[in-house]
């Protein structure tokens, strides 16, 4: 079902925000669970669509999940080696591109089981040729329709290491062939064209696993077991850009952003923020504080008035989530915000440059699309309004959300619904702090 939801111009955004936990780390906190022989607990996993589906596949593969009081999740892994008694299932990942991709390292280094991969409508557009060429020169068999969608297929094998030049700047892949490269034989080495989010190196290290990062090269070794035993999700900085570009966008706002996470491979859009010289007061450059391997810290931010900028093409996979907001930021701001090198979010959970392009243009944007980003132009007055499509994406969906407040007549935002994949709480968290 499709909700529409209104979100008119409001008074400023006060008070005290903590984000929901961050989605990246919470499914590889449950992947890397289900990869160990004892029990985990990860502590503040986030409950949302796109991480129950993980929980959903770790259990498909024989873990056991444990839900406390507490908010905690139990992890009762199958080890390195998943049980090939669950070979053979169909794994609905339904919207969720990171489990799509990271799923798969594992299942490739696991001889003789076989394990389809499918899911939403949204999913099933997204191509997985980009995870499937890496394994199958590790060893794996994989088939994906047209060579290039899912449904994907995945033989398991004795997997060898190899060396692997990202041909696109992709987190996931990175991720999908270091997990691989956890049961190859030898050393596994990607090498990546800009620095993407390390969260996977980072939850390499928390389980014990050897790496080596030289620049932006890191190396691997085949291991024999994990070490993990708890986990503690931060929260989420890409979920909490949507709250801090409301703040400052909307008039008299003042919002102070608590446990964050301020790991440097996401905070790009901040950044991008500060130089359209938006108020962040905080440690965006070197947090001071760590949870469990993670940097987290404060953002204090207030609502100002803007100026453009340009988004060059090796900021984009440390920005690459919040892109949609900084088209926001810039038709607010006075002058002209040109994104570059953002090929990528034609791929994302809907081709986010069209998205993006028309649906702030039928807000009064003027706005046009290039093959790789977007030129957006302002004079620093706030957007009219009118309707604004999700085309089944969170990101869009609360996108327009923020639209919707910082405009003079109001946003409906056609399948609002689409937040929850990431952020349920986010129309409720948005309107608290009214
Ligand atoms: C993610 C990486 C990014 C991002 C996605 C989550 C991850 O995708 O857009 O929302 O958790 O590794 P790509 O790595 O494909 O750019």
């Amino acid at each position: 079902m499709t909700s529409s939801v209104r979100f008119d111009p409001a008074g400023p955004l006060r008070g005290t925000y903590t984000p929901p936990p961050d989605k990246s780390i919470s499914h590889r906190a449950a992947l890397f669970a289900a990869m160990t022989d004892e029990p985990v607990t990860v502590e503040n996993y986030l409950d949302s669509e796109d991480t129950r589906s993980t929980l959903d596949a770790v259990m498909a593969l024989g873990a056991g999940i444990e839900h406390d009081p507490g908010g905690r999740v139990l992890v009762r892994g199958v080890g390195l080696h998943a049980p090939l008694e669950a070979t053979g299932g169909l794994m609905n990942v339904g919207n969720a591109g990171t489990l799509m991709r990271l799923l798969p390292g594992w299942l490739a280094g696991q001889p003789g089981g076989v394990w389809t991969l499918d899911g939403d409508e949204s999913i099933r557009r997204r191509p997985v040729d980009r995870v499937a060429e890496p394994l199958k020169q590790m060893g794996a068999s994989v088939e994906a329709r047209e060579g290039r969608f899912p449904p994907f297929t995945v033989r398991g094998a004795n997997l060898t290491g190899i060396e692997y030049d990202l041909p696109v700047p992709s987190a996931q892949v990175k991720s999908c062939v270091l997990i691989a490269g956890m049961l190859a034989s030898g050393a596994t080495t990607v090498t990546e064209g800009s620095m993407s989010r390390d969260h996977t190196e980072r939850m390499m290290r928390r389980a014990r696993v050897p790496f080596v990062r030289d620049g932006l090269r890191i190396t691997v070794a085949q291991v024999d077991e994990l070490e993990l035993d708890h986990v503690v999700v931060p929260g989420d900085p890409s979920s909490a850009a949507f709250i801090v570009a409301a703040a400052i966008l909307v008039g008299g706002s003042r919002v102070v952003v608590e446990d964050v996470g301020l790991n440097w491979t996401r905070t790009g859009f901040y950044r991008i923020a500060e130089r359209m010289r938006a108020v962040i007061v905080g440690e965006l450059e070197e947090p001071g504080a760590e949870l469990d391997g993670e940097p987290v810290g404060e953002l204090d931010v207030a609502s100002g008035p803007l100026e453009g900028t340009v988004v060059e093409p090796e900021e984009v996979p440390l920005a690459i989530d919040e892109l949609t907001l900084v088209a926001l930021l810039g038709a607010h701001a006075e002058g002209e915000t040109v994104v570059r090198g953002a090929e990528e979010l034609r791929l994302k959970e809907s081709d986010r440059i069209e998205g993006v392009v028309d649906g702030l243009r039928a807000l009064g944007a003027d706005i046009e699309a290039t093959p790789d980003g977007f030129t957006v132009r302002g004079d620093g007055s706030p957007l009219r309004g009118g309707t604004i499509d999700a085309r089944g994406d969170h990101r869009m969906a609360m996108l327009g959300a923020v639209a919707g407040l910082a405009s003079t007549e109001g946003v409906e935002v056609v399948g609002m619904d689409a937040a929850a994949v990431s952020y349920p709480r986010f129309e409720h968290e948005l309107r608290a702090l009214l």
